[in-house]
């Protein structure tokens, strides 16, 4: 069914499987590294807004479903701009160097099914989503092997009702497993 899934949609990722996906590519790089770029905030934010108007538009076939930049030691924060990308369902971002917090617009995203930000140097708490937030469709969430901190969320299992695999090891997190994880 994954399969399935995954071979209808055009693939985003470092093999360039389509070209014009490549400009894409360029752009999420460009919005990973700050830093090393000479590249504006202002100007990194139109070409996302520009990818975000291609994923709109159903005549050029462009929708972007699946980030995958593992392994290639990307440093700097993951921009908040990846939850503009609306068509997409998976994003792996394991075995880099990001740092900071993982942004409440990925975890609370209301197209994504699996995030994978395994093996970095994430830090902060993860966010509490609201009880009020409509139901999720997250499926996957791999944060293990981080520097998470703080009280384990509680609330925001309550509305990832979809979630079927969670690992959260090997971070720093303090307090008790919410119930509600175990049931439902
Ligand atoms: C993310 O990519 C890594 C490296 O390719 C892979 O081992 C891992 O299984 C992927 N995560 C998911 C959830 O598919
Ligand atoms: C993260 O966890 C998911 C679910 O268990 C797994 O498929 C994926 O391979 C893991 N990622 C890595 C990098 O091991
Ligand atoms: C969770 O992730 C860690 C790596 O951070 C891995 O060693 C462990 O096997 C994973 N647990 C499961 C149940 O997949
Ligand atoms: C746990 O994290 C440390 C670094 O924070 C790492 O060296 C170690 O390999 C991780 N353990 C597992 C089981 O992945």
């Amino acid at each position: 069914m994954q399969e399935k899934l995954h071979s209808s949609y055009k693939k985003f990722s470092t093999g360039f499987p389509v070209p014009y996906l490549g400009l894409g590519l360029a752009l999420l790089l460009v919005a990973f590294l700050p830093q090393a770029s000479s590249c504006s905030e202002q100007e990194r934010s139109s070409l996302l807004q520009f990818l975000v108007g291609l994923s709109q538009d159903g005549g050029l076939d462009g929708t972007v479903t699946d980030v995958s930049v593992t392994s290639k030691s990307l440093e700097g924060q993951i921009s908040a701009s990846l939850g503009m990308l609306r068509g997409l369902l998976r994003l792996n971002l394991s075995h880099n160097l990001l740092s900071g917090g993982l942004p409440l617009e990925l975890m609370s995203s209301n197209s994504i099914i699996v995030l994978d930000v395994s093996f970095n140097r994430l830090d902060g708490e993860v966010h509490e989503l609201p009880p009020s937030t409509p139901s999720r469709p997250l499926q996957v969430l791999n944060i293990s092997t981080n520097l998470f901190t703080g009280q384990f969320p509680s609330t925001t299992w309550e509305v990832m009702n979809s979630l079927v695999v969670l690992n959260a090891s090997n971070n720093s997190f303090t307090g008790q497993i919410p119930n509600h994880l175990c049931s439902s």
